[in-house]
C-alpha cells in the first residue's frame, strides 16, 4: 500500500487569511499523524502565502513521520531547507500567480539550476523527489541529474471526466510510471487525488507514496463542522 502524505498548507491559508494563530499547520499535523498519516507535506511558497517560516521550524521538531517539504529550487527557501533538514524535498515549480502548482518541473530546460538543488539537498542528507509532468523525457533527465524520487503530476488526470478521458490520462501515467520504475527511482504522485479518484493511482505498481491536500482538509471541513457548531452553542448556553 503507497504511504499517505498529508498536504497541510490549507490550514495554514485558513490561519492567513486572519493573520492569527489559528487554525495552527502545528495542530493539524499532529491530528494528521493520529489518523495515520506516513507523511506531513508543506510547501513553503516564495511568497509565503500559507506556510510560514515558523511553521517550517516548528514541525521539523514536533513531527514524527516523514516531513516532505515541497519547494522551489531558486530561492531562499532552499537555504531554509538546509538549514532545517526536511526528510525529503519536493522540487516544484512556483509562479506568484498560480493558485496552485500549475504543472510539472521543466528539468530539460532548466537542467543547472535544477541540478544545483539537488546536489546541495543531498548533500544535507534530504531524500529529493522532483515533482514531473508524466513525461517520460522529463523522467530520464531526472534521473540523469541524480533524483532519489519522482513525484507524477496527477492534476491532468484529476481533471479528466471518468470514462474514456480519464482512461486516456490513466495510460499516460502508467508509462510515466514504468519509466520512473525502469529508471531506479522512487514512485510518488499527487496533485488533485480525492476520494473519487485516488484508487487506480494507489494501484500503479511500485507506487510508494501518495501525496494529498485540497480533498482530505476539505472533507475534515465536513466531518468537523458538525461538532464545532454544537461546541459553540454549548458554550452560548453555559
Ligand atoms: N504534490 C505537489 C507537488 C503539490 O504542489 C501539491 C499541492 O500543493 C500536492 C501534491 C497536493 O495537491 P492537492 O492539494 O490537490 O491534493
Amino acid at each position: 500500500m503507497p504511504e499517505l502524505g498529508v498536504n497541510i498548507d490549507h490550514v495554514a491559508t485558513i490561519r492567513e487569511a486572519r493573520k492569527t494563530y489559528e487554525p495552527d499547520p502545528v495542530w493539524a499535523a499532529a491530528l494528521a499523524e493520529l489518523g495515520g498519516a506516513d507523511g506531513i507535506t508543506i510547501h513553503l511558497r516564495e511568497d509565503r502565502r500559507h506556510i510560514q517560516d515558523r511553521d517550517l521550524r516548528v514541525l521539523r521538531e514536533t513531527v514524527s513521520v516523514k516531513l516532505n517539504l515541497e519547494l522551489a529550487c531558486d530561492n531562499d527557501v532552499l537555504d531554509l531547507a538546509l538549514q532545517y533538514v526536511p526528510d525529503q524535498a519536493s522540487l516544484v515549480p512556483e509562479k506568484r500567480e498560480e493558485l496552485t502548482t500549475e504543472g510539472g518541473l521543466d528539468v530539460v530546460g532548466n537542467r543547472d539550476v535544477v541540478t544545483g538543488a539537488i546536489r546541495k539537498l543531498k548533500d544535507a542528507g534530504v531524500v529529493v523527489a522532483l515533482f514531473l509532468d508524466p513525461d517520460v523525457a522529463q523522467i530520464e533527465a531526472g534521473r540523469e541529474i541524480g533524483a532519489d524520487a519522482v513525484e507524477l503530476h496527477t492534476g491532468q488526470y484529476a481533471l479528466a471526466k471518468p470514462g474514456a478521458e480519464r482512461d486516456t490520462q490513466m495510460e499516460i501515467l502508467e508509462t510515466a510510471a514504468a519509466a520512473v520504475r525502469r529508471c531506479g527511482m522512487k514512485l510518488h504522485a499527487g496533485h488533485g487525488l480525492n476520494y473519487q479518484n485516488v484508487g487506480p493511482v494507489a494501484g500503479i505498481e511500485g507506487m510508494i507514496e501518495l501525496n494529498i491536500g485540497h480533498s482530505i482538509i476539505a472533507r475534515a471541513v465536513m466531518v468537523g463542522l458538525q461538532t464545532a457548531v454544537r461546541e459553540m452553542k454549548n458554550l452560548i448556553g453555559a
